[in-house]
């Protein structure tokens, strides 16, 4: 029996289904079988402690993902920006997402990639910055000695002490799986603060 494909729909709908199934194991099932490389790693990767869970649950609920990237990517343009102190961060790699259950690499950067920001700021930097953003961000003042509030992130006030405080401990962690900051002298600076 001869069945023309295109004009059954049971026999599309069996067919479009059957490609989208053949695409959706070879791109989520079949790597991890392949390379162990996508859960394992020889590298000493952070493992997050109970507070830093609670950050990551802040994290998701309050949706930071959707102005906020995780990934900084192998572009000049990238390194340069998220870089410290004329330190060019280094790319991100695969390795340094093994102990994360939930991947934040996000699409939209309407805010900074945050995958580097761990220790580049202090805890109370994020402290205040959490309470109210657009009391930080500030261009140069204008012609009267004014300061413009330019930041857009939204106040995050209105969580509770230890809810900042959990963030902020997650926020610490990000990208210090690799020790990259160095000062003048060259010396390491990756835990400058716990
Ligand atoms: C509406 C978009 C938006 C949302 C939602 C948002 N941010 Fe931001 N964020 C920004 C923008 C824009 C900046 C840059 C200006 C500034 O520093 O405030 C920024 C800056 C930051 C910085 C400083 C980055 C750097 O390298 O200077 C951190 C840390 C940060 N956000 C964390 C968070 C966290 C955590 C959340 C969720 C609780 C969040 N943001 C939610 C837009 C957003």
């Amino acid at each position: 029996m001869k069945i023309d494909v295109e004009k059954s729909l049971l026999w599309t709908s069996v067919a479009a289904f059957g490609l989208f199934a053949i695409g959706a194991v070879l791109t989520t099932i079949v790597p991890p079988l392949v390379s162990p490389l996508m859960y394992k790693t020889d590298h000493d990767v952070h493992e997050y402690t109970e507070q830093e869970k609670r950050g990551i649950a802040i994290y998701k609920a309050e949706g930071c993902v959707y102005c906020h990237t995780q990934q900084v990517r192998n572009l000049a343009s990238d390194r340069r920006r998220y870089g410290w102190r004329l330190v060019q961060a280094p790319s991100s790699e695969s390795w340094e997402y093994v102990n994360d259950k939930e991947h934040f690499l996000g699409t939209k950067r309407t805010g900074p990639d945050l995958a580097r920001v761990g220790g580049k700021y202090s805890s109370e930097w994020h402290w205040a910055h959490f309470k109210d953003p657009r009391n930080m961000g500030e261009k140069f003042p204008d012609r009267k000695g004014i300061y413009e509030k330019v930041s857009i992130m939204p106040k995050f006030d209105y969580l509770s002490d230890e809810e900042i405080k959990d963030l902020t401990a997650y926020i610490q962690t990000l990208g210090r799986n690799k020790n990259w900051r160095v000062d003048k002298d060259g010396n390491e600076l990756n835990d400058y603060e716990k």
